[in-house]
């Protein structure tokens, strides 16, 4: 095999890799928004028949509890473990909303009690609420 051909050979393979290489980096930007951290985040991702329960969280809860549930200096995460059904199950919502929480779990103070929302408001929150923490993997 004369030097060139040789040469050219590893050129040859250098090229395929490179490529193969190229590919992969392509793919794993693909498939990184759909398993990644971001979902769950209001969004187009939110499904049409819980719109609207994002939307009187974001009205009434995410000040606190943070745009898709992920909390702020005033309030925790709702996308939590502590926060599964079976920890909290959903009277815990109706509770918190009427009635307010004392601080038990956390070191952000009192929930006070929510004014202006309905039960039925709250129901659409809670099915919101649950649908972030399956996002998550929580339950
Ligand atoms: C003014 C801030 C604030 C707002 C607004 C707020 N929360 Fe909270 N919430 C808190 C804090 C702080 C806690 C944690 C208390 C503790 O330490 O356990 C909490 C705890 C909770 C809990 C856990 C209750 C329990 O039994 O431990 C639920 C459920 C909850 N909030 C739901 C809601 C919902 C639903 C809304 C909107 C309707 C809302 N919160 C609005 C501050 C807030």
């Amino acid at each position: 095999m004369s030097i060139l051909s040789r040469w050219v050979l590893k050129v040859g393979w250098a090229f395929v890799l490179l490529m193969m290489s190229g590919v992969q980096g392509c793919s794993q930007e693909q498939t990184e928004p759909r398993g990644g951290t971001e979902t769950g985040v209001a969004g187009e991702s939110v499904p049409a028949n819980l719109k609207e329960g994002e939307q009187k969280f974001v009205a009434h809860c995410s000040r606190c509890h943070g745009v898709g549930g992920r909390g702020t200096q005033q309030g925790p995460p709702l996308v939590h473990k502590i926060y599964e059904p079976n920890h909290h199950a959903d009277a815990a919502f109706y509770n918190a909303a009427a009635n307010g929480v004392r601080a038990h779990h956390w070191e952000f103070g009192n929930m006070p009690k929510i004014e202006g929302v309905t039960p039925s408001d709250i129901e659409q929150i809670v099915q919101y609420v649950r649908w972030l923490q399956r996002q998550a993997g929580i339950f």
